[in-house]
């Protein structure tokens, strides 16, 4: 194709050309796909969404400190290694004698390359800390979430999702790829579910999806109440403990065990990036329901399984947490310390019973302002958090205390945060008191 003539713009992306094919000529449309990236990237820019995500390596055993690429030392206070696992000498040295015996990739998928011992320990493991059946490996909690949501609509014809409104993407997709039909509960609104289950056809299959620590407000479900709802509509339930697992219940298990009801929840999904501070997701659940998704899921069937070193540090991780309280002990107390230590300071946050510390902000912008002065400042490093994360307008900052946190960071970062933070409230920019 000869392209003759220059083009006019007219509509995004789009350019009108003069082309020549052949010996016919003809007026044609041509796309400038180039345009189409630096057109969103702008809009991202002026609205203050564009992310920039800071280069840190963490150090081994001086977690939460990190090394920056200026050399400089960073505290991180925004890390999902939570409990500081991805360090821990028994997880590192798990990996390492997985990668001498067995190599560091896995091969292909378990469809191809059949599965090893160690994913079929791992699972063994997961079942057995969720008391249940089974237990199915994914390569991350997203893809748990979505192929496990989208498969179950293909297994149950008619299969309707009632979905937290806060439910995390990986679940949104989930249900959105599975095009089944959805409705969409207030979130945490035990009325407004048991309202919509009311007007279900009482024959129609159902399934309540939520989680158990919501991620961006640490708000924790009542799972009691969603049993007893799921039980009196005869639906099944879904619950995410990827914000819960390694820190909450007897041995770990998370807040289905911890509020007693590990047992009335259908399909347990989690992660092994988390708390348990390597990579990985997991469902866990009866035999038959982790039967029908192995067999189906093309999140599963059709990708790489995880790498022996990594199977191992998850195996090791989850073994020690299971028995250990000290670390989910340690992290509650330092989460306390930073409560206690910002609604002294004023500094307004969330109220939740759970360890994410949400400080809300409300604009773009600011959001980033602040995470910008705290780091250059302050050497410390929390990240804003923007839509779509969040819903516009809800920016914040979500502050994750781990047990490494010692007294002496606590008190840096929350004389650090009150100074922010005033600079902006006396500069108007923020409100004094964020909405609770
Ligand atoms: C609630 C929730 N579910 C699932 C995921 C995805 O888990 P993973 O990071 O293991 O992919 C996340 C990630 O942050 C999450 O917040």
């Amino acid at each position: 194709v000869l392209i003759l003539g220059f083009g006019i713009s007219v509509d995004t992306c789009q350019s009108i050309a003069y082309i020549g094919y052949d010996t016919c000529w003809f007026l044609g449309v041509i796309v400038d796909y180039d345009s189409c990236f630096v057109d969103s990237l702008d809009k991202l820019k002026e609205e203050g969404r564009y992310r920039q995500f800071y280069p840190f390596n963490r150090l081994v055993g001086n977690y939460p400190l990190a090394r920056s690429n200026d050399a400089s030392i960073v505290t991180l206070w925004c890390s999902n290694d939570y409990l500081g696992m991805g360090q821990h000498p028994k997880v590192r040295q798990a990996m390492i004698d997985a990668i001498n015996t067995y190599g560091a990739g896995a091969g292909g998928t378990r469809n191809i390359a059949g599965s090893n011992g160690l994913i079929c320990d791992l699972e063994e493991e997961l079942a057995s800390l969720h008391k249940k059946e089974r237990a199915l490996v994914f390569t991350s909690g997203y893809v748990a979430n979505q192929t496990t949501l989208s498969t179950l609509a293909k297994i149950i014809p008619g299969l309707v999702f009632i979905s937290d409104a806060d439910n995390h993407s990986s679940i949104i997709e989930g249900i959105k790829s599975s095009r089944a039909v959805k409705f969409i509960f207030r979130h945490n609104d035990m009325n407004h579910l048991e309202h919509i289950l009311a007007q279900l056809d009482p024959a129609s299959p159902k399934i309540i999806v939520c989680e158990a620590v919501y991620s961006m407000n640490g708000h924790i479900a009542d799972l009691r109440a969603i049993c007893d709802l799921a039980e009196r509509y005869n639906a099944l339930t879904y619950v995410d403990e990827v914000h819960s697992v390694g820190m909450y219940g007897d041995e770990g298990a998370g807040i289905a065990a911890m509020q007693g009801v590990m047992d009335r929840v259908s399909i347990i999904q989690g992660t092994l990036g988390k708390a348990f501070g390597v990579i990985g997701g997991y469902i866990a659940g009866s035999d038959i329901i982790v039967d029908a998704i192995r067999s189906q899921a093309p999140g599963f069937i059709f990708t790489t399984v995880l790498p022996p070193p990594i199977l191992a540090g998850a195996l090791a991780s989850i073994r020690h947490l299971r028995y250990s309280e000290e670390e989910r002990i340690l992290h509650q107390l330092t989460v306390r310390k930073i409560k206690d230590k910002f609604t002294l300071g004023e500094i307004e946050f969330i109220a939740n019973d759970s360890h994410i510390v949400a400080v809300m902000v409300r604009d773009p912008v600011i959001c980033k302002t602040v995470s910008n002065k705290l780091l250059s400042e302050y050497k410390i490093f929390v990240q804003h958090i923007n839509y779509p994360t969040v819903p516009q307008g809800s920016e914040r900052l979500r502050i994750t205390p781990t047990p490494m946190h010692n007294d002496v960071m606590i008190d840096d970062f929350v004389e650090a945060m009150k100074q922010v933070w005033y600079e902006l409230v006396s500069s108007g920019l923020v409100s004094s008191c964020a909405d609770n």
